[in-house]
């Protein structure tokens, strides 16, 4: 000890370097002998508190921290810490309050920021978590954790086409066009708000008022600030809930006179277009609501090439024969093929087609005959989306080259086999539906 230096400090040195170099229970020792001398020391307290969590005792580390965190309350890192135990012991609510605590005694840490959004993720407020992944990285922009956390929270609420379909402008173009004709002093329910976009082009086209739902905590906050920001607060009311759980008397104040939706997924229907339709019009809608889009379709062409093949069908390859990897395949693929190399093989033909103005939908089952236009080797059927808005504005997303952004794949639909076709003759193909699912194969 060197002389004048107090005991204390003395000890709590020696315990630190201990602690430092890994010999931990050494180090333990002189934090405790630390506590003998001064029991409300804070450093002791709180190195003995993550020295009991690693050990895994997490109730000797909660009482450590707390008093670590009482005879230093100022301390924001004690205060995280405490927040990692209490969260790691499932105490989530004192755990968001321990990091809030942390960063309001210190805004610009972003550990404390990136745990707190984790905690809140697990307390089921993804739009919080996310602002708290983004105040961390405002911090620390390269801070790993909290880009890989903001990622992974993002893709599970906001997969990402929504961009490239909020960019897709033939489709914001078709639905502008046609409630263009109308929106005009009706009442709009818009169902999936995303962004807010339908709902905003209603309610600037002129409709008496709108309704617009979003069943995505975090998107629904996005399309709220979206509103406001272009100052639609007044015309458009969100309510953050599936349609299904939407109410008259409380999200609309009648039924509307206008449904506009976007909820058609590549495969056409797994969105639950259907179900969500047959719900709207039962209890949300006025028996003569336009529906907008009144039909949709799921159209396609037959296909083949060595792309395709290659991404439906294992390979020989150097004399190795990969084909009993084959019961693995995808039987139905989403891609972009707008640039991928392909063949066509036959005239575009309506897989099934949907009037979106029914009352109800039932599942069903069809067989088609396609001719082949081209020879050669065919892999499956190639399907896209057609949308009737109204009976003037069309919209769908049939491969092409020249293809702008857009949120929507193309699916492959591969058959049992690749079969040679000659131009001219004709495939017998088996499409089906359940009402939220489609699918079409080789009919034998
Ligand atoms: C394809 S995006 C379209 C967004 C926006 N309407 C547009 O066209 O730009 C569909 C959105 O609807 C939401 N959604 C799907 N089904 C819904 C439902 N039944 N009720 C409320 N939201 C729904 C999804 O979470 C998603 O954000």
């Amino acid at each position: 000890m060197d002389d004048g230096e107090d005991p204390v400090s003395a000890l709590l040195a020696r315990a630190v370097g201990r602690y430092r170099s890994g010999e931990i229970s050494l180090a333990a020792d002189l934090f405790r002998q630390t506590l003998a001398l001064e029991s409300f020391n804070a450093v002791a307290s709180h190195q003995l508190g993550l020295i009991a969590f690693a050990q895994g005792d997490a109730g000797a580390a909660v009482g450590l921290l707390q008093r670590a965190v009482e005879a230093d309350p100022g301390n924001a890192e004690y205060r995280n810490n405490m927040g990692v135990v209490l969260d790691a012991i499932g105490e989530r609510v004192s755990a968001r309050g321990a990091f809030e605590r942390a960063l309001a005694l210190d805004a610009s840490f972003a550990q404390a920021a990136n745990n707190l959004g984790s905690v809140l993720e697990k307390l089921g407020d993804p739009p919080a978590a996310i602002e708290s992944y983004h105040r961390a990285l405002a911090v620390d922009p390269a801070f790993v954790e909290a880009r890989d956390n903001l990622v992974l929270a993002c893709a599970k609420s906001a997969p990402p086409w929504h961009f490239p379909m909020m960019s897709d402008r033939p489709r914001n173009a078709a639905y502008a066009a046609a409630l263009a004709r109308a929106a005009p002093g009706r009442r709009v329910l818009d169902i999936g708000a995303g962004s807010g976009l339908l709902a905003m082009i209603a309610a600037r086209a002129g409709a008496s008022g709108v309704t617009t739902c979003e069943m995505v905590p975090a998107v629904a906050a996005r399309a709220a600030a979206v509103i406001a920001a272009n100052g639609f607060a007044e015309q458009v009311k969100l309510s953050a809930r599936r349609s299904t759980e939407l109410e008259i008397g409380r999200d609309l104040e009648q039924r509307a006179e206008v449904l506009v939706t976007e909820i058609f997924a590549s495969g056409v229907l797994s969105e639950e277009i259907l179900p969500t339709l047959e719900d709207a019009r039962e209890r949300l809608l006025t028996p003569d609501a336009a529906i907008i889009p009144r039909r949709a379709a799921a159209v396609g062409y037959l296909i083949g090439g060595p792309a395709i093949e290659a991404q439906l069908f294992a390979p020989s390859w150097a004399g190795f024969d990969l084909a009993p990897f084959d019961q693995l395949a995808p039987l139905k693929l989403g891609l972009h093929l707008d640039r991928l190399p392909h063949q066509p093989m036959s005239e575009d033909f309506e897989i099934f087609g949907f009037d979106l103005t029914q009352d109800r939908f039932t599942a069903e089952r069809r067989t088609l005959t396609v001719r082949a236009t081209t020879s050669g080797r065919c892999a499956g059927v190639a399907q896209w989306l057609r949308l009737d808005l109204d009976a003037e504005a069309r919209y769908d997303n049939r491969p092409r080259r020249d293809a702008g952004p857009n949120g929507w794949m193309h699916v492959l639909y591969r058959f049992p086999r690749v079969i040679d076709l000659a131009a001219g003759e004709a495939v017998e193909l088996l499409a089906s539906h359940n009402r939220t699912a489609l699918t079409v194969t080789l009919s034998h």
